[in-house]
């Protein structure tokens, strides 16, 4: 195969995964791009998606045997946890994510405090416990406001950040002894909660060498005014520009490089993007709140849509330890939105099967609509629960930005669409 024609193979469902592979082709458009298990609305020149169950290492590597792919790009953070990279790599495959010792960072919360601590990255108070009567313990000796952790992976909802004792008690208790989330809370982390403003900052990092881009800041809740249930984000408008030149050296410097170095120190050196979420005070001082092991979703899309450069060099610089930090860049002065629009009853409840129509109608606004929980029926393309589609729009401001995607996410129709309206509103 040549050059130009070499396939590139990205695991994952979602927009994030369909906004990489956007950004692969617009940089290269002869390239072929395979997503797996992909979903019903990601396809056009160059791009397909194919069916694979990702818990399947085998069957995994056998479709990137089928397709002789140059590269494997992970978007989860569930497969990357459970060592699909460790296994790629022996079948001979180049893959950008960190190997399941790496993952370690975000799959057990216990692990990254006690890693924190021992490589002295700032982070907040912690104890970490095992019953609820040591649960118990601590809460009543260390008080309200606390937060409340599962260890282990919970898809977002295993954060409790509790105002009161009371709240505290009852978090560990479902955690701890009704085991809401199963073994994923045989641990339970208490920590100090911290003020502040968050940001998510991403590290490309061949292990070595890193490259730190733009932070972003995504809204969790479901409804305006940060109101509502948690989700996996509702939307992003960045890249945030409040941070000072100094806070964001102090991220880098206190945060990104020791968790680096400290991994390289540890024999688990980290290759793929970390994804620090880091609290900052009202001093400009910054902690590290949790470690992902993979680009934020929706936070991705908007910097795939941002990103100028070779966009799979950088990923393949990082597969291959020999990432070249000038390879990308965000032009000066450039902004993205995206605006999340979520089947009805997201989070509890999805439904599935509504027909989703206004699509071109929304590109021709000047939007890019990616496409998360989305599946064909016959010609036409039906919602498939949870996140449905990432409307994702550029301009030159942050209001040029937000009103193109608005205006597109309006035009989107489906029965039950839920949307946020405030997003990246000062
Ligand atoms: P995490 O998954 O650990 O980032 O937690 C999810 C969310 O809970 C974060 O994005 C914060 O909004 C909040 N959070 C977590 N830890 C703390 C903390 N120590 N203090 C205040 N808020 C926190
Ligand atoms: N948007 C937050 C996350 O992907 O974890």
């Amino acid at each position: 195969m040549s050059e130009s024609t070499r396939q590139i193979l990205i695991l994952g469902s979602g927009a994030r995964e369909h906004s990489i592979a956007d950004a692969i082709l617009r940089f290269d458009s002869a390239r072929r791009v395979v997503v797996a298990p992909g979903n019903g609305g990601i396809s056009g020149a160059g791009l397909s998606s194919q069916p694979v169950d990702l818990a399947n290492h085998a069957q995994v590597i056998e479709l990137a045997r089928s397709l002789a792919v140059e590269l494997v790009i992970v978007g989860p953070e569930a497969p990357l946890c459970d060592g699909i990279v460790d296994s790629l790599e022996e079948a001979g495959f180049a893959v950008f994510g960190p190997s399941k010792a790496a993952a370690r960072l975000e799959a057990s919360k216990a692990f990254l405090k006690s890693f924190a601590a021992r490589h002295r990255i700032p982070t907040a108070a912690f104890e970490i416990v095992t019953s609820f009567a040591e649960a118990e313990a601590a809460i009543l000796r260390r008080g309200a406001p606390i937060v409340v952790k599962a260890s282990g992976l919970c898809s977002g909802k295993g954060v409790v950040v509790a105002t009161t004792v009371e709240e505290a008690l009852a978090a560990a208790k479902s955690m701890l002894v009704d085991r809401i989330f199963g073994a994923a809370a045989d641990e339970v982390v208490l920590e100090d909660c911290l003020p502040g403003t968050e940001a998510s900052v991403f590290a490309l990092s061949d292990g070595e060498r890193f490259l730190v881009l733009p932070p972003f800041r995504d809204h969790k809740r479901l409804l305006d005014d940060d109101r509502g249930p948690n989700t996996g984000g509702m939307g992003v408008v960045g890249p945030v520009e409040e941070l000072s030149a100094e806070t964001l050296s102090r991220i880098t410097s206190e945060i990104i490089e020791p968790t680096l170095a400290g991994m390289r120190k540890e024999g688990a050196p980290f290759r793929g993007v970390l994804f620090a979420g880091v609290m900052i005070d009202a001093n400009g001082v910054p902690s590290l709140l949790e470690h992902n092991v993979r680009f934020g979703d929706p936070e991705c899309e908007a910097l795939m849509s941002l990103l100028e450069g070779d966009v799979l060099a950088a990923l393949e610089g990082c597969a291959t330890r020999s990432l070249n930090p000038d390879l990308l860049s965000i032009p000066q002065g450039r902004h993205a939105a995206v605006v999340i629009l979520a089947a009805e009853g997201y989070p509890m409840n999805p439904r599935s099967g509504d027909l989703i129509q206004g699509l071109e109608q929304a590109e021709r606004l000047g939007a890019k609509v990616f496409h998360a929980g989305t599946a064909r029926n016959g010609e036409g393309l039906v919602t498939k629960g949870g996140r449905v589609l990432a409307v994702t729009a550029c301009g030159s401001s942050r209001e040029a930005a937000r009103a193109v995607a608005y205006a597109a996410a309006d035009v989107i129709q489906f029965r039950g669409k839920q949307l946020r309206r405030d997003i990246g509103a000062q």
